[in-house]
């Protein structure tokens, strides 16, 4: 077993974990349930988490490698009581389903927003690319992220 010391949500943690284990498993083993274990092939961006703000699929990292780093998983931008805009556009465009993709669609969303305040259609299934869903057919989930663009758009106005 080894032991680091990271972020997640903006919380210092200790965690233990195998010498081989992926960030996947280390979250999830430690109550992060929140990622979801999709294909651990790096194919279907289920496990997606922003490691130092950058969205990367969690089953392909190594847990050794990202130690004293920063870990976001989707219930770090906003929870039930304070959505962020972006969790609450989903919710409002029935962007969820069955929700097993929404986690990662959300963070991958998330961070597009956050670099690209107002993306075009092609911007938005470009950083989605990653990220599948066998329920919505993707229309949804791609008018819920113009309606966050929207919204923090508006947002911003005075
Ligand atoms: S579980 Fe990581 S990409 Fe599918
Ligand atoms: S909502 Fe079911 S996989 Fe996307």
């Amino acid at each position: 077993m080894m032991k680091a010391r990271m972020t997640i949500n903006g919380k210092a943690v200790n965690l233990s974990f195998e010498a081989d284990e992926h960030l996947l498993h280390t979250l999830r083993n430690n109550g992060y349930t929140e990622v979801k274990n999709g294909c651990e092939e790096g194919e279907c961006g289920a496990c997606l988490v922003l490691l130092n703000g950058k969205p990367v699929n969690s089953c392909l990292i190594f847990t050794a490698s990202v130690t004293g780093d920063e870990i976001t998983t989707v219930k770090g931008i906003g929870d039930l009581h304070a959505p962020a805009i972006i969790q609450e556009a989903f919710v409002d465009c029935g962007a969820v389903q069955c929700g097993f993709c929404t986690p990662g669609m959300v963070l991958a969303s998330y961070a597009l927003l956050r670099d690209n305040p107002d993306p075009d259609e092609s911007e938005i299934k470009e950083a989605l690319t990653g990220n599948l869903c066998r329920c919505t057919g993707y229309v949804k989930i791609i008018e819920a992220v113009q309606c966050a663009a929207q919204r923090l758009q508006n947002r911003k106005k005075p």
